[in-house]
């Protein structure tokens, strides 16, 4: 059985971020979906409600072999824990190459046995990330398209109130 671990913040989970979970979950017989606790990086959005929002997208693309898990400290020791042998990104503009380039080789220093897999991101998510949602919907700008739209209205609701 081959398991993946998809590893972020997913402060929200947006379309491009739906865009390679389902190609994680074509590829991979299961996908652990792994929203990053660390302390240093503060979420706008509670576990929870992130959780909620995968598992609504998820539900709607009717893809099932995922779960989801949050996790503190190391990703490897995370992967090692749930037996996975993979690891999987997506890469949007090459500003995102030298960020993965460097913690991929962390990750194979750490733990040689488990390899990255990188998703390219569609022409049309090239420049999409959740800042930018954030952004643009805490100043009432419409992020119609740029997150799954079952989680639209919840998300551009809760980041006005910001
Ligand atoms: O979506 P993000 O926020 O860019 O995800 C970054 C993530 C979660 C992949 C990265 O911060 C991470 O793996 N953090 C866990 C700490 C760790 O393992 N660091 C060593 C590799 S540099």
């Amino acid at each position: 059985m081959r398991t993946a671990v998809y590893p972020g913040s997913f402060d929200p989970f947006t379309i491009g971020h739906l865009d390679v979970m389902k190609r994680a979950c074509e590829t991979f017989d299961l996908v652990y979906v792994a929203l990053l606790n660390n302390s240093a990086k503060r979420p706008f959005f509670s576990k929870d409600e992130r959780v909620g929002f995968i598992d609504a997208a998820m539900a709607k693309e009717n893809v099932t072999n995922y779960k989801i898990s949050s996790f503190d400290g190391l990703l490897v020791d995370f992967v090692k824990q749930v037996g996975a042998g993979f690891i999987v990104r997506g890469l949007r503009a090459v500003t995102d190459f030298e960020y993965e380039f460097q913690i991929n080789a962390m990750n194979r220093k750490l733990a040689p046995d488990i390899d990255t897999v990188y998703f390219m991101a569609e022409p049309e998510n090239l420049f999409l990330s959740s800042s930018i949602v954030k952004e643009v919907a805490s100043y009432g700008g419409s992020i119609r398209g740029l997150v799954p739209d079952i989680n639209e209205k919840t998300i551009a609701e809760r980041l006005l109130q910001r």
